[in-house]
């Protein structure tokens, strides 16, 4: 944090107001404005957060402009060439990258909390067989505040780290059983003998009467894609968590709550939102068509899995999915939108409409393609972001009640409705 700073001047009063700027390891410095209230009267007015830091965090950094991304100044390709996800969670929650013991006991942890209560089996059982998958974990995952509650001090370390445990476990549990609901089959119970999504590929396609073996790529390119899915900064799902957690509410609740943040279109919910779109696209000849569409203001339609907030370059997480993109399909044969989403990125990315608002494809454009490959129906696609994305809400969740600075989430607005007036009489409302 850096001592420089800025002067507000009033053109009313024409009084002035020192405000301190912070610079941190990295990025834009930042005007605090904690102070300004009480200073000048004034709020500030930042609607989608475009311009406003809302927290100070050591987990993640993000360059969007120059498409980096670091956690805990670990560039994300060396933690995808040389981590796994299991090591990545424990880089985000302790802030260092396990040694060897630290590795197998984080690991060993981790089994332990595995399986769900058998109680929460039954809460599947209320769902409409063909319940979307995010609706069940928002619920079920929330649900967990149930369990967790009045043994719970989340003024506890210990307790705060072993919540972080039970979440990143049982959440690939939670997945599953969301799934077998919808398919009508048997739940599968964690074999704790396999790696974290060797074993979240055993629940989903396992079934009791016959032999699954798990194909090593497909828990490979799963590995990875956890791995770049795992945190994002301050994005939508985590400012919820912490908005959702600075009530000191129970954690779990507050991870159901960026679930449901997570589900939208405009986040996680993109990756499912890419392949409905291809399918609509159909064929190349139709590219300039959709594209048509995006480009018109009249038409709500967007290019899903292009632009982001952030990166008004390449996405760094979705060069690295689209080398995993080929790969699979190499595997497990050619899908036939991976060869449309490929000429539908080259036209975009030379049309002076998406160069001019710098929008790239996204982490969510390519990774569709690969779980459509690996088997995984699109309703399941948000999930896995969910399941990754839990590393990062709960190391976030951490970070803030841990911080002594600590205030509750509270918001302030632009009033822009009616003057105080009286209740008319019933007789003269018109
Ligand atoms: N297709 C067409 N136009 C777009 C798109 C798109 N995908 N994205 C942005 N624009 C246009 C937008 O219409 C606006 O144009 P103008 O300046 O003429 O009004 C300009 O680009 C800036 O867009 P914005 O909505 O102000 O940008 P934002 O930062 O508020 O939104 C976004 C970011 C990700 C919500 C948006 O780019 C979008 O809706 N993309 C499609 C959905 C998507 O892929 N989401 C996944 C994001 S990455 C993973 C995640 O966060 O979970």
């Amino acid at each position: 944090m850096s001592d420089s700073k800025v002067v507000l001047q009033d053109s009313k009063s024409g009084q002035a107001h020192e405000l301190p700027v912070h610079q941190g390891t990295y990025g834009a410095p930042v005007i605090d404005i904690t102070s300004l209230n009480k200073q000048t009267g004034y709020f500030t007015y930042d609607p989608g957060f475009v311009s406003t830091a809302s927290c100070k965090s050591d987990i993640t950094y993000l360059d969007g402009n120059e498409g980096e991304l670091m956690y805990r100044g670990y560039p994300i390709e060396q933690l995808a060439e040389k981590c796994n996800f299991l090591e990545v969670c424990y880089l985000l929650l302790h802030g260092e990258l396990p040694n060897v013991g630290e590795k197998e006991s984080f690991e060993n942890s981790i089994v332990t909390h595995t399986l769900i209560n058998e109680s929460l089996l039954n809460f599947f059982k209320g769902f409409h067989y063909d319940a979307h998958p995010m609706a069940m974990m928002t619920g079920v995952v929330g649900s967990l505040s149930a369990f967790y509650h009045d043994s719970l001090d989340i003024q506890n370390p210990q307790h705060r780290m072993e919540t972080a445990h039970r979440l990143i476990a049982k959440m690939p549990t939670i997945a599953a059983a969301a799934y077998k609901h919808r398919m009508g089959e048997p739940f599968m119970y964690p074999q704790n003998h396999l790696n974290y999504c060797g074993n979240f590929l055993h629940m989903m396609y396992a079934r009791p009467v016959e032999e699954y073996e798990v194909d090593p790529m497909a828990e490979k390119a799963l590995d990875i894609l956890f791995i770049l899915h795992a945190d994002h900064e301050q994005n939508a799902s985590t400012s919820t968590v912490r908005l959702a957690g600075s009530s000191d509410a129970n954690p779990y609740a507050a991870i159901a709550a960026g679930i449901a943040c997570l589900w939208g279109a405009a986040h996680g919910g993109a990756n499912e939102a890419v392949l409905k779109m291809l399918d609509e696209i159909g064929d190349v000849k139709n590219i300039e068509k959709y594209l048509a569409k995006a480009k018109d203001k009249t038409d709500s339609f967007r290019l899903m899995g292009f632009g982001h907030r952030v990166y008004k370059n390449f996405d760094p997480r979705a060069k690295i999915i689209k080398t995993i993109c080929h790969q699979v399909l190499e595997k497990y044969g050619d899908d036939p939108r991976m060869e449309l989403a490929m000429r539908l990125e080259e036209i975009a990315l030379k049309d002076e409409y998406f160069i001019e608002r710098k929008l790239y494809p996204n982490v969510d454009f390519y990774s569709g393609i690969i779980y459509s490959a690996l088997k995984f129906p699109v309703e399941m696609f948000t999930v896995m972001f969910a399941i990754a994305r839990t590393a990062g809400w709960i190391s976030h969740w951490i970070e803030m009640i841990a911080d002594p600075s600590k205030k509750i989430g509270r918001p302030r607005q632009l009033y822009t409705g009616p003057a105080s007036r009286n209740v008319p009489d019933i007789s003269q409302r018109g």
